[in-house]
């Protein structure tokens, strides 16, 4: 595996690869990888002759300063990673060497990036366009690779991949998981022992919830989400939303859609954890 830290270098071996004809499959990251990552990796890697993973903690993404200090940064444990999984290039570049000059571009992403993540967290949607696209741009990529614990944010991607034009595949991969339940993520080594012991709670609640779902309305089915999660010590539910999963907006009544997805971020302590869950298309009674 070769480390890249320059754009001109990635786009060098980008270009000699694609004049072989290879096909190239993209995993962007933010370092700090788990097993949810090397699934992503693993994908792209039957589905690709070359395999780039991006390994860069995006500033423009963070609107909160302490979460950006405390985002964890492994790189040596990484690479080492990197190396098993058999990737050809991890692209490690500085802040400098992707914003020589601050991003001032707004996307126009439109209502899907305007409810929950986005309404939480004013700008984080813009600034993971802006990398994104970035990225896009300099690795050229047939496919690349995106989890679905992120849910609302592969559908911001699309958008942005529709408003620039960019011929790549969005490769959507299932949410890893702990065998306790908890989805996998980088902050989950944020958790105290305690803490980590009470955060699978949140995914035991929204399966329990399909079942509740059944003969409860969409309100009631939130309220008990809510109210369930934040029965425990240290949880403290910050948006309980079901959303149409084709385009973000929440629903009133389960015959609004065919695919209702209800999405959660849980402040655990001061870790904020997100999960989501797809309720049966059959859960239209009420
Ligand atoms: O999902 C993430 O880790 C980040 O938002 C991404 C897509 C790598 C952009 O920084």
């Amino acid at each position: 595996m070769k480390i890249i830290r320059t754009v001109k270098e990635l786009k060098e071996v980008v270009t000699a690869d694609k004049a072989q004809g290879r096909s190239i499959g993209l995993v962007p990251t933010m370092g700090a990888l788990h097993e949810g990552h090397l699934s992503l990796i693993e994908r792209a890697r039957n589905d690709n002759d070359i395999v780039i993973v991006s390994l860069f903690v995006n500033p423009t993404q963070f609107n909160n300063p302490e979460d950006l200090r405390t985002y964890p940064r492994t790189e040596a444990a990484d690479c080492s990673k990197l190396e098993t999984a058999k990737v050809d290039y991890a692209f490690i570049p500085s802040v400098e060497e992707i914003y020589p000059e601050p991003d001032t571009r707004v996307f126009d992403l439109g209502p899907v990036a305007n409810v929950m993540e986005g309404a939480m967290r004013p700008g984080h949607f813009n600034g993971v366009a802006q990398i994104v696209s970035k990225l896009f741009a300099m690795t050229t990529p047939d496919r690349a690779y995106f989890g679905e614990k992120d849910f609302q944010q592969i559908a911001v991607i699309n958008k942005m991949v529709e408003l620039e034009g960019f011929d790549i595949e969005i490769v959507e991969c299932p949410i890893k998981r702990e065998s306790d339940g908890l989805a996998m993520s980088s902050r989950n080594v944020r958790l105290t022992p305690e803490q980590r012991e009470i955060a699978p709670a949140i995914h035991r609640t929204l399966v329990g919830s399909i079942d509740w779902a059944r003969n409860h309305t969409v309100e009631q089915t939130k309220r008990y989400v809510i109210d369930t999660i934040n029965s425990f010590p240290s949880m403290d539910t910050e948006y309980y939303e079901i959303v149409d999963g084709h385009n973000m907006q929440p629903i009133s009544d389960w015959s609004d859609t065919d695919y209702p997805v209800g999405c959660v971020t849980v402040y655990c302590g001061n870790v904020r954890l997100i999960d989501n869950i797809k309720y049966p298309n059959s859960t239209k009674n009420n």
